[in-house]
């Protein structure tokens, strides 16, 4: 890297969290790894480490997407999510995608094509999101029907995808409904790999029984939401509005609460590229929104919203020491307050330590944590930490 500016991703806190996961949580057969979006931001080179940890099928939402993948890992299979082109099935054949039917239209044309080679496809069904997938059961029944026609298609999954945590709404329970109106006619033992879970379901309800696969996205980079535990006076008031609004909120019978111990693994790093010291009413950044109120120390680090920082980042730690980011974030870098303790070429900490977690720097920002995991972009060089070894990708 010439750049100082880099993510440093622990693959083993990786590993950890699917081992922690799958202790947590072991009566699963399938522990889908959800790496879309460049894994959660971390990179497609982490996915042995998932793999090591315990994951046996990744997903992700594109072709392009899971051809990358492959230069990683030839064996583990990939589910991609959204459905392909079927102009592009010998890729999946040539690269063992596992391939989503989401309409009858494209489902029709399927079975018309002749293939040279066995593709497995797994069918997602629409519970509730209206985006992909079958919503009734005679179109179903006809996919099973029909599919043992022809010889090279293999029916080896079925799926939804739940809309909401179900925790405090309905609608995480009338998705579970309509999986198993749509499913009515079918023996859901026979079908190979069954998954409707994501992170929010594996750790706030129960397993469904007749599920025996999970997707894993978010918690497997380290992020789980925790359920208050009913203790102290806290906990007695919120459980006692809770009990009072019950009537007219759903809160869901199923909730349950977790024992996971996780780690996020990543770090973003920069340096103090420039460092200057200006007086009272002196200007600072685009726009000259940032006016200094007094004499002032100002570093200027390498990094900006083309690294996917958010605009609205208010803080960065240098030498163990948080200092506030002031003016705008520009496109390349992001000017800090400092004092007479911060050097040229000091190290600067932009998120993921334990003054800057994920989730804070999220919520400071008023972003969700996938979107601040995803927003790193690929002009950031990855540094991936594995017991003593270092490597340097940039995607
Ligand atoms: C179909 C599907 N399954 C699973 C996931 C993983 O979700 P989460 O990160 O909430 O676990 C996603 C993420 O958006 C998804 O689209």
């Amino acid at each position: 890297m010439y750049r100082r500016t880099y993510l440093e991703v622990n693959c083993d806190k990786l590993k950890n969290n699917i081992i922690n996961i799958k202790q947590n949580y072991p009566d699963y057969e399938y522990y889908f790894g959800v790496v879309k979006g460049n894994a959660y931001g971390h990179g497609g080179y982490i996915i042995n480490s998932l793999i090591s940890g315990g994951v046996n099928y990744l997903a992700v939402s594109s072709l392009e997407e899971a051809i990358k993948l492959r230069q990683y890992n030839t064996e583990i299979p990939i589910l991609v999510l959204e459905p392909i082109h079927l102009e592009f099935l010998d890729k999946c054949m040539k690269y063992n995608i596992t391939i989503t039917v989401s309409n009858m239209e494209y489902f029709r044309e399927l079975i018309t094509i002749e293939l040279p080679k066995q593709i497995k496809i797994h069918v997602k069904l629409d519970t509730g999101m209206s985006r992909l997938g079958i919503t009734n059961a005679s179109d179903l029944n006809e996919i099973l029907q029909k599919l043992p026609n022809n010889k090279n298609l293999y029916l080896e999954g079925l799926y939804t995808h739940f809309a909401t945590s179900g925790i405090n709404d309905k609608h995480w329970d009338n998705q579970l409904e309509k999986f198993k109106e749509i499913t009515k006619d079918i023996d859901l033992s026979t079908i190979p790999i069954v998954h409707m879970g994501r992170s929010l379901t594996l750790v706030t309800h129960p397993k469904i029984p007749f599920c025996n696969g999970i997707r894993l996205g978010i918690v497997m980079y380290g992020m789980a939401q925790k359920m208050p535990v009913s203790r102290g006076f806290k906990a007695f008031l919120r459980n006692f509005r809770n009990n009072r609004n019950k009537k007219k909120l759903h809160i869901s019978p199923t909730v349950t609460t977790n024992n996971l111990d996780l780690n996020t693994a990543i770090t973003l790093y920069s340096e103090v590229m420039d460092i200057r010291k200006i007086s009272a009413n002196d200007f600072v950044g685009y726009g000259a929104l940032f006016i200094a109120p007094k004499v002032m120390i100002i570093a200027t680090v390498p990094i900006g919203y083309a690294d996917g920082i958010p605009k609205k980042i208010k803080h960065v730690v240098i030498n163990d020491k948080i200092y506030n980011v002031v003016g705008e974030v520009c496109m390349d870098m992001i000017s800090v307050v400092v004092d007479e303790n911060v050097n040229l070429y000091d190290k600067v900490t932009i998120l993921g330590s334990d003054k800057l977690p994920i989730k804070k720097v999220a919520n400071e920002c008023g972003i969700s944590s996938y979107t601040l995991f995803e927003g790193i972009t690929n002009r950031v060089p990855r540094v991936y930490i594995e017991g003593d070894t270092t490597t340097e990708i940039s995607y």
